[in-house]
């Protein structure tokens, strides 16, 4: 049986307090597509307000420590997250991993702390143009997602999100048949990392993802949704990608 489709928005720095109508606009189209699972991930400042203004909506955050509590300026952990009012974070985003040198090791220790604290977590993982140009996607992909695979991973809160580096914010989006290669790939991977469970684990395609586009890209086998950055930051624009999820 194929998984509830999930449409996620990453904010990532992007938002002010004027934005939340935009979330509250998103909610109601999510509350209108019942068949389809949709969150928003906005910046911290805005998760307490977001979730309290939507209830029953899914309010996320984009990344969290890996440590309890401690001695770490100006990181949060997944508690205070989760205490925030968000209930799922990314983590391992390529824009962490290339501007915070995030590494597959440290991908790890975040989502077990999530997992801990009850916080759903969604990995990132894709490959950089150099890379498939190379021939070498697959490998890298697969690779990174054994190194960033927590221990003890629960099909219920993990979620991973492929985004080829090259199609983030640049228009360009892989071929059909390149997506499908790359979710069976993954798919096959989560069946050797983990006991049980693997096949209800969501993979969502991350990358340039659209209204135009959307009801292609979800309709790849194994492509269970879709991360969704400069697409999903107004109602008008990640309504479409709702819809076209809610149709699949
Ligand atoms: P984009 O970003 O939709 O703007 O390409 C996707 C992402 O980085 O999650």
């Amino acid at each position: 049986m194929a998984n509830r489709k999930y449409i996620v928005g990453n904010w990532k720095m992007n938002g002010l307090r004027t934005e939340l109508t935009d979330i509250a606009d998103i909610a109601a189209i999510a509350g209108q597509n019942k068949q389809v699972d949709v969150a928003i991930c906005p910046p911290v400042t805005l998760i307490t307000q977001a979730a309290a203004n939507s209830p029953g909506f899914t309010i996320g955050a984009q990344d969290c420590h890996y440590a309890k509590n401690g001695a770490h300026t100006g990181c949060l952990s997944a508690t205070m997250i989760r205490e925030a009012g968000a209930i799922m974070t990314i983590l391992g985003h390529s824009e962490r991993r290339a501007d915070q040198h995030e590494s597959d090791a440290e991908v790890k220790a975040k989502a077990e702390a999530a997992h801990a604290a009850g916080l759903g977590a969604i990995i990132c993982v894709g490959e950089t143009e150099e890379e498939r140009d190379a021939g070498k996607a697959v490998d890298v992909v697969c690779g990174q997602l054994e190194g960033s695979f927590p221990d003890g991973a629960d099909p219920h809160w993990l979620t991973i999100a492929y985004e080829p580096v090259w199609a983030i914010g640049t228009g360009r989006v892989p071929e059909a048949s390149d997506v499908e290669e790359m979710h069976a790939a993954i798919r096959h991977k989560l069946g050797k990392l983990m006991d049980e469970g693997a096949d209800t684990v969501r993979i969502l395609y991350g990358g340039s993802m659209n209204g135009g586009n959307a009801a292609e890209l979800l309709a790849v086998p194994n492509v269970d949704g879709g991360l969704v950055g400069g697409a999903s930051l107004t109602a008008e624009k990640f309504g479409p990608i709702i819809e076209a999820a809610a149709a699949s």
